[in-house]
């Protein structure tokens, strides 16, 4: 199925592509929004004409706006990692009083290493909690997480569950890195600088670092998770000899148009998350008010439903970067800061093959989380929509003895997998720690994953009959034979 059925209509428009793709979109609205493909950027107007044409900064900008300039990288990164948006605004965002801390004494999403458990256990954790108390900037709660926001580097990964929309006169960004959020309850509405984006359960959202938004909640509670990449921005896997098709295509990722608002006397506070901790400043316009843009720095989401997955088709069970939505590249070709993986609705056709993930030890960390269904490695029961994992660095993990044992002895048939189900995971180079609230206060760490998945594990090795002699590693216990008393056969029987 290649487009989720989404139980709510999707509400706005936006267009389509990823990085410099785009494709041209027409749009008649009461505002004539209107979308045009220039020089491979997007380009969205609210109001005709509101971009100036050929000049990103003439003397003076269409109908009065002001002009700004959104830097998501360094001005010299290269032109392939260059992303920079210009804004045509009623008012620039400098436009506001100063900033002030603001719940100093509680609001901390700042992973300081002290405060990061780096355990080498495999965790588990139950449902987390929804929370009907609180907004999208009060729901964010550090997991795990590794590096630091003040030096651009590592990750944060977060679980959020919020029950009311933010303050209307309200806006937040982060200063810390870019926000993946994988949605797994509920509906975000987030009004965004560069406009509106609708996200459902099985659709993601990427709000890079900066970006002023608020977050209404239309549909009741929210819960998910999100990876924040304190360091570059996610882009695309390389294909290789997969070619220039599937996995997630660039057409399917959606930006916003330009939509604005005309409030230039309302007070509104514009909230900051820099590094962890929240600052407030208050400004009398709507931050809301950028009537056009065009540029490579921009918020977007994607439906994960749109994922066109491959594997196997002959035997053995190729490794899950083949799953690899997203990714955030580490200086060392190949090895990534984060990928952002999923597990979609698959057929798996693959003869004399144990079909589900093998038993695994790696040198990058795996944090694991469930949209919904039934994740096909995990048959056991304990890995729940709303829950998560964590094998870290190094940390073995692989089937419950349950699924062993049913895939050990199941027909080799074709057989989809994962039908109604998304389980996703957040892959990282990096050793990831955990917080207090994860480890602890959060109350939902399951004490028997081990017990439950792997300690009962059955042997099911047994020697052979006949003919299974057994080689040694000794060359010679120094009477001329083999330490077993049989002659010494050494090394040149041509042992592998
Ligand atoms: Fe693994």
């Amino acid at each position: 199925m290649p487009v989720t059925r989404f139980n709510v209509p999707e509400k706005y428009r936006y267009q389509n592509g990823f990085g410099s793709y785009h494709e041209y979109v027409s749009a008649h609205l009461p505002l004539e929004i209107k979308l045009r493909q220039a020089h491979g950027h997007a380009r969205s107007e609210a109001i005709e004409g509101a971009l100036p044409v050929g000049a990103n900064s003439p003397q003076k900008a269409p109908y009065g706006l002001y002009i700004e300039k959104l830097s998501g990288t360094a001005f010299t990164a290269p032109r392939h990692e260059n992303q920079q948006t210009w804004l045509y605004r009623i008012l620039p965002a400098a436009a506001h009083a100063a900033f002030e801390p603001r719940e100093s004494a509680t609001y901390n999403t700042n992973p300081e290493s002290k405060r990061l458990h780096q355990i080498p256990n495999q965790l588990r954790w139950d449902p987390f909690d929804l929370d009907e108390s609180v907004d999208w900037v009060h729901s964010l709660h550090l997991v795990a997480g590794a590096g630091d926001p003040t030096m651009k580097s590592g990750i944060g990964i977060f679980i959020f569950a919020a029950g009311k929309s933010m303050d209307p006169h309200e806006a937040f960004y982060s200063a810390d890195g870019d926000f993946l959020i994988v949605l797994q309850h509920g509906v975000l509405d987030i009004q965004t600088e560069l406009g509106h984006i609708l996200v459902r359960p099985n659709e993601i959202a990427v709000i890079p670092r900066g970006i002023r938004y608020r977050v209404d909640l239309p549909h009741g509670p929210v819960r998910g998770y999100i990876l924040e990449l304190y360091q570059g921005h996610f882009q695309l896997p390389e294909l290789g000899p997969i070619g220039s098709n599937c996995l997630a295509n660039a057409r399917d990722f959606q930006a916003p148009v330009a939509a604005f608002d005309e409030d230039t006397d309302t007070t509104w506070h514009v909230l900051s998350k820099f590094n962890g901790h929240l600052f407030a400043a208050k400004q009398t316009h709507a931050p809301f008010d950028v009537v056009a843009w065009h540029g490579l720095y921009y918020p977007y989401k994607y439906d994960l439903g749109r994922f066109s997955t491959i594997g196997s088709v002959s035997f053995d069970h190729p490794d899950p970067s083949i799953f690899t939505v997203l990714t955030a590249p580490s200086d060392h070709p190949g090895t990534a800061i984060a990928d952002f993986v999923i597990f979609p609705p698959r057929w798996l056709v693959q003869e004399d093959t144990f079909r589900p993930p093998w038993y695994h030890r790696n040198t990058m960390s795996e944090f694991m989380g469930l949209i919904h269904g039934q994740y096909d490695a995990k048959t056991g029961g304990g890995f729940q929509p709303a829950g998560a994992s964590l094998h870290n660095v190094m940390s073995a993990h692989g089937p419950d003895s349950m699924t062993f044992e049913k895939a050990s002895n199941a027909e080799l048939i074709p057989m989809k997998v994962g039908e109604g189900s998304m389980a996703f995971m957040f892959e990282s180079c990096l050793m990831v720690g955990v917080t207090d609230w994860g480890l602890k206060s959060c109350q939902k760490v399951q004490e028997g994953y081990n017990a439950e998945s792997w300690e009962g594990l059955k042997v099911h090795f047994m020697r052979p009959e006949r003919g299974g002699r057994r080689r040694q590693h000794l060359v010679s216990d120094g009477d001329g034979n083999g330490t077993d008393g049989r002659p010494d056969l050494g090394s040149w029987v041509g042992e592998s």
